[in-house]
């Protein structure tokens, strides 16, 4: 498993200098035109003895592409970029999984380290090494396993994000929540603070996410089985964000992927009304409220989620708060619970 080092001014250069031991002091940053406005002047600062190429991305999941890993690949090459040298992915979880996906193919798998900055690549996308480029035919289609040799989570990142991607970070650290009751209360508690953006608890917070992503990890890298609970709320979350064509925020759409799914669980008998209004009034303290959805069209969309086994999705239900579990739920059950849903 890779290293996490997680704190606020953290000393990036000196924790990378540990890690490249053996290799060419030579760096191939990958990170994105917003990111290189605000942050890329004071980071550069961290890496003296590094020579740093830079690869500057535009903007955007719909840069998450194979023509911009082509222009990484050129790019690198032209600038010396060898086997023993390493990249760095620095940005959110786009950049996150475009610079993953070049590292563990370019010249067949680089070193490479991960620097998050935003909250939802801090807590998700850049732990647990998945890679991934979007097709036309749907996003994340694409990609690869591959590890980061360590992972840089400094807060300070989080004090230029935007609001609204701040929140779209939240609901998977609320996501986590549902999986850990410990975790789960120390964020009733802290729910105050990490709004207003305390730095101490969002260290603390952030800690406690990737502790759980981790061990998740550790035990299904291949999302064979226990991974899939990280999917929790992603199966309707997915549907919303394609029957909006992605005009909704992924976070925005698995926070009300959690509700339903959980309204869900507790329609199939599979958990107590009172876990799920606890659980759904987290995310209601959060920001993020009961919105009516069109489940019949919605489950359309499903069916062409790559979470589908056979004929019947796979949802990830709550027992408890600290027990989820992925099953699959037939087209009937669900058209049944979609027509209560509308009354
Ligand atoms: N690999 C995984 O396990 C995994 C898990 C979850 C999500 N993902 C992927 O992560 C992506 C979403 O990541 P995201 O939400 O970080 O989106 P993002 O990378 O698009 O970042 C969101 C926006 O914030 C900007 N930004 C980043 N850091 C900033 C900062 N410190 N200050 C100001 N602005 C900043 C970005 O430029 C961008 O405009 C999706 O492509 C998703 O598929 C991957």
């Amino acid at each position: 498993m890779h290293k996490v080092v997680i704190g606020q001014n953290l000393k990036i250069g000196e924790i990378l200098k540990a890690h490249t031991k053996g290799l060419v002091k030579r760096g191939f940053l990958i990170t994105n035109k917003t990111v290189a406005k605000l942050h890329l002047g004071s980071l550069k600062k961290q890496f003296k003895g590094f020579e740093l190429k830079i690869a500057i991305l535009p903007d955007g999941e719909r840069y998450k592409n194979f023509f911009q890993v082509q222009n990484l690949y050129k790019t690198a090459l032209k600038s010396g970029i060898t086997r023993k040298c390493f990249a760095v992915a620095f940005g959110g979880g786009v950049i996150g999984d475009i610079s993953g996906f070049f590292a563990s193919t370019y010249m067949r798998g680089i070193k490479f380290f991960q620097i998050p900055t935003t909250l939802l690549a801090m807590v998700d996308a850049s732990i647990g090494g998945k890679t991934a480029v979007n097709m036309k035919e749907g996003k994340n289609l694409i990609g690869t396993f591959y590890m980061p040799e360590a992972v840089l989570i400094d807060v300070d990142f989080l004090k230029t994000l935007p609001e609204r991607e701040f929140k779209n970070g939240l609901a998977e650290v609320i996501k986590y929540g549902a999986m850990n009751k410990m975790f789960f209360e120390s964020l009733k508690k802290n729910l105050k603070q990490i709004l207003k953006k305390d730095e101490k608890t969002l260290v603390n917070t952030i800690k406690f996410c990737v502790n759980i992503k981790t061990e998740i990890v550790k035990k299904d890298f291949r999302e064979k089985g226990l991974r899939q609970i990280l999917n929790f709320g992603h199966t309707i979350g997915h549907a919303i964000e394609s029957a909006r064509n992605y005009r909704t925020k992924h976070g925005f759409a698995v926070a009300l992927g959690m509700i339903y799914e959980v309204l869900l669980s507790v329609y199939l008998g599979k958990c107590p009304q009172k876990i799920a209004e606890d659980f759904i009034s987290v995310l209601n303290q959060a920001g993020f409220r009961m919105k009516e959805l069109d489940l019949a069209s919605l489950f359309k969309g499903i069916s062409y989620d790559k979470k589908v086994v056979d004929i019947n999705p796979v949802f990830v239900l709550m027992n408890e708060i600290g027990k989820l579990k992925p099953e699959e739920i037939s087209w009937e059950v669900l058209k049944k619970w979609a027509r209560l849903q509308r009354k």
